[in-house]
Formats: C-alpha cells, structure tokens, sequence
C-alpha cells in the first residue's frame, strides 16, 4: 500500500495510516545498524504505507519481545547480533538457508500466526558479486574463504550451494576452520596458507582490514588474472585488500553490497515491493562511513 500525497511542508516526516505495515531490527546494542536508514531508503522511494525502526533488545528479552512483536501486527523483523542463533527457537519453519548458515538474519510474522526464519546473507553475498562482475558464477572456479566465523559460514554455505567447485578455510584458529568444514561437507578444505594459484575467488570473512583492526597481510601477487576478491568489510568501504586487488587490475568487491543485497528479500516480504540496489542507495547508506 502506498502512502497518500502529504502537504510539502510535512515532506522530511514519514507520515503513516492506520494500515501501515511495520518491520525493524533486533539487535543489543542495535545503535550501530544500518538497516534503518538502508529500509527508510527504499520505503521513502516507493512510497509505502510503512516504518522500519531500530529495536534494541536485551538477549534474556528476546524470545519474549519477538512474540510481542507479532502480536503487535509487525510483519516481521531482521535479527542481529546476539540474537542470530537464538532466533531458530522462535520460529515455527526454518528456511535451509538458515539451518546451513547457522543462524537467523530474517523473520517474516505470518498471517496465521506462525514464524518463519530464513537467512538472507549468503544471497546478499553472492548478488553482491553479480551486480558487481556481471556473468560471474560461483561454478567458475576454486575460491578460498579467510576466517571461518559467523559470516563465514553463511558465505562458505551459499558458495558450496551455488555450485562452488572447491572451496578452501584459512583461519587464524584452524581447528574452527575444521569443525565448520565438517559442518558444511562437499566440497571443502582447510589449508594453512590461502591457495591462490589456481583462485577464481578470494574473500575476506575476518575482521582484519575494518577500522580500528590491524590490515589483512596477503600479497595477491599469485592470484591468476580473472579472479576476484571480495571483502566483506565495509567501514572503511576501500579496504588494503580491496585495493591491493584493483592495483593488480583485479575485480573488486567491497562488503557494502553484500549488506544492501541481503535486506531486499525482507522488505520485499514485509513491505510489498521488489526493491533495487543501485548507486543513489548505496550512497545514501554509505554516508559517513570512510572511503578508505
Ligand atoms: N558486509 C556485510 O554485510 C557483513 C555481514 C557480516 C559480517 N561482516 C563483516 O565480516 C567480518 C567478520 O564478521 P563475523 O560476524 O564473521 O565475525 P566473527 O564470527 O567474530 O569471526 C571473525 C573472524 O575473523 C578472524 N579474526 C579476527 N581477528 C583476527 C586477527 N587479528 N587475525 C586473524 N584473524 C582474525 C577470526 O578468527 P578466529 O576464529 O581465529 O578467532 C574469525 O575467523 C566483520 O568485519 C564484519 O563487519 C560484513
């Protein structure tokens, strides 16, 4: 439902009927999120009837705050951290994506009362890549994964599902790296040293390379012509490997894409609308966020 014309002195406030469909994010602390302003983007530019707000709440809430919520007439909510894991035990279906990615980014509140979670990051990684190196596919050769955490997980699941023909974990704490390998299965390893010989992808998954961290120490000189090299870091939004990569005329992706991609599919289910990821939300979300 789209909103009624508003008077243009009203313009800079969200002005919402009674049918206003509502959606947030759940996180402790959730100050930090983006998502607000990401959602805000997309229901100022189609005009829905609609809000999406920040609802900061305690893990020992969670469970309680959640059912409240459906109860509220909410149409559901993005989980972030802690709540990722603990979201499973709220939902009456899981979506695969979820069970593989180990975690629960999005609730969708159904009309019967039901709880569905589904996890969206692993889709917004790999749309993230084919928006930015248009023909790209995950079949298309080996890839090798730094770090083996939470975002690791959903992207080592989405690579493998998509078709990824090999698949190699470094990570600082190996034996991490081996129990995630065992969790996924197919086809995937653990290594030591990243094995770039023969890379068609490259990602970042550690937290090396984000503000505050130290850089990520990898010479890419190895790396054959045609790969890519992903970060999923977006603060600052050109990391050292980022531009290491494009120095040596690799393709480069940065982890901005990644966060825009993976909020369609909610807002899509709560709010009605197929939104878009292009270069005026991209700016908009990446307001004050250090080029590099
Ligand atoms: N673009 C997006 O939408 C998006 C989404 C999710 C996350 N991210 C970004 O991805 C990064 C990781 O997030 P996460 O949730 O996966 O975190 P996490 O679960 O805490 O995992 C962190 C990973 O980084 C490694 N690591 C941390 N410090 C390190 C160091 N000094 N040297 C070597 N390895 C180190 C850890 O290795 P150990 O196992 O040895 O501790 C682990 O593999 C963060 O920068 C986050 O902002 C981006």
């Amino acid at each position: 439902m789209t909103r009624a014309p508003r008077p243009g002195f009203l313009r800079a406030m969200p002005i919402l009927s009674g049918h206003a469909r509502l959606a947030g994010i759940l996180g402790w602390p959730v100050a930090h999120s983006r998502s607000p302003r990401l959602h805000g983007f997309w229901l100022e530019r189609h005009g829905v009837d609609g809000a999406y707000v920040p609802l900061p709440v305690r893990p020992e809430r969670f469970a309680q705050a959640v059912r409240s919520l459906a109860d509220l007439g909410f149409r559901g909510a993005n989980v972030t951290i802690p709540h990722k894991e603990a979201a499973f035990a709220v939902c009456d279906e899981v979506a695969p994506s979820a069970r593989r990615a180990g975690a629960v980014n999005t609730l969708v509140f159904r009309e019967d009362g039901t709880i569905e979670g589904s996890n969206t990051d692993g889709y917004g990684f790999l749309e993230s890549i084919r928006e930015e190196v248009p023909g790209w596919r995950a079949d298309r050769g080996p890839a090798v994964l730094l770090g083996a955490g939470g975002s690791a997980r959903a992207v080592a699941a989405a690579l493998l599902d998509a078709g990824c023909p090999r698949l190699t974990l470094v990570n600082r704490t190996r034996a991490r790296a081996e129990a995630l390998a065992r969790e996924l299965g197919g086809p995937i390893g653990v290594a030591e040293r990243a094995p770039l010989g023969d890379a068609a992808l490259l990602v970042n998954t550690t937290s090396l390379g984000m503000q505050g961290q130290p850089p990520l120490e990898l010479d890419l000189a190895p790396l054959p012509a045609g790969a890519v090299v992903a970060d999923l870091v977006y603060v600052p939004l050109e990391t050292p490997l980022l531009a290491a990569a494009r120095a040596r005329g690799l393709a480069a992706v940065g982890g901005l894409g990644m966060l825009l991609h993976q909020a369609r599919p909610g807002f899509a289910r709560w709010f009605g609308v197929e939104p878009q990821v292009d270069a005026a939300l991209r700016d908009f979300v990446a307001a004050g966020i250090p080029p590099r």
